[in-house]
């Protein structure tokens, strides 16, 4: 087993040696940049301060032979043959995220509810989509409009993108994909896109507050959060109208065995039969913290949720700086965000 050390952030992770350096990188949920995983574009380079990496054939086309002398090498392409200390600096901002259009492969669709399926799409073996947990990517069909969905699943499975799709009654587009969308059907993604995406340099602990489906996202954070060890203190909430709304167990799961995560859920349309907590998800945030000052908050969801946690949280001592939201269209009262 080799030691990985990236010395722009510090961040180490260990590894067989049996795989190239990116995937074990993206696998231990460290955002390395890359593009075309071939060999070819040489967006994967990193310096090699110590160690030896090695190819598996010649020397990729990426990469000139001035610069292997250097000590640079391709990660989509070389293996560690000993502990490695390298320098390559880790996307943290969406800025050097390309935007793409890529070809992609229904692959299944789960109904996870009454109103919401689980689509996972494949994206081709030579393809990748590379993103920061939360953003959302555009789903393209030729006899619709693109529609915009949130990626549910954390960044480090590069060709294979999760949604959280919710049957909206007169929406063409989500009955299409509810009644008659196919697996192995072919679509198109345009992402990644938004700046809704986890700040890892952060240690503030975090609130997450979702509504409905926009657990996706939140997933996405979460388990991106738990493949990099964070220890950040994290609170979910999710508000729905009643408990089958509550489309997955998961952030129960999650709080069971990770002590920095808890998980409340809230109904603001509860049967009788329900024990815990009722009313907007919002106003359960505000009974349990008095002052917000200290805490980073990120809401998904609809629009006046988002807008409600907005505007109650500054009451609070929210920092502006410190609210993130997928919301498109979005102002605090009095002032733009
Ligand atoms: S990602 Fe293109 S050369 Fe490595």
């Amino acid at each position: 087993m080799f030691i990985i050390e990236n010395q722009v952030s510090g961040r180490i992770f260990q590894t067989e040696g049996r795989d190239n350096i990116l995937n074990d990188a993206l696998t231990h949920g460290l955002n390395f940049p890359y593009g075309c995983q071939k060999g070819f574009c040489g967006k994967c380079k990193a310096t090699i301060i110590e160690g030896e990496v090695g190819y598996k054939g010649e020397i990729p086309s990426g990469i000139t032979p001035e610069e292997v002398e250097k000590g640079m090498a391709l990660l989509c392409q070389c293996r560690a043959k000993s502990d490695v200390a390298l320098v390559v600096a880790e996307l943290d901002g969406v800025a050097d995220i390309e935007v793409r259009t890529l070809p992609c492969k229904v692959q299944s669709i789960k109904h996870l509810n009454h109103d919401v399926a689980q689509v996972f799409l494949k994206i081709p073996d030579s393809e990748s989509l590379q993103y920061l947990a939360g953003q959302y990517i555009d789903l393209i069909h030729p006899d619709f409009e693109p529609r915009a969905f949130s990626i549910a699943n954390a960044p480090s499975n590069t060709s294979l993108i999760e949604l959280h799709v919710r049957l909206i009654e007169d929406g063409k587009f989500t009955n299409f994909v509810f009644n008659e969308l196919q697996e192995k059907a072919l679509l198109k993604i345009e992402g990644p896109k938004g700046v809704f995406y986890f700040r890892e340099k952060s240690e503030k602990p975090i609130i997450l507050v979702a509504g409905g489906t926009g657990f996706g996202p939140v997933k996405a954070m979460v388990e991106h959060a738990i493949e990099t060890k964070s220890k950040q203190t994290i609170h979910i909430y999710w508000g729905a109208r009643d408990e089958k709304d509550l489309y997955t167990d998961l952030p129960k799961q999650w709080a069971k065995s990770h002590e920095n995560i808890s998980f409340i859920p809230v109904l603001s349309q509860a049967n009788s039969a329900w024990k815990g907590r009722t009313g907007y998800v919002h106003e359960s945030v505000l009974v349990d913290f008095e002052y917000l000052v200290d805490y980073e908050v990120y809401a998904c969801g609809p629009p006046a949720m988002v807008k409600a946690v907005a505007d109650t949280f500054v009451k609070r001592g929210m920092f502006k700086e410190d609210f993130f939201s997928d919301a498109f269209e979005f102002a605090f009262e009095g002032g733009a965000l």
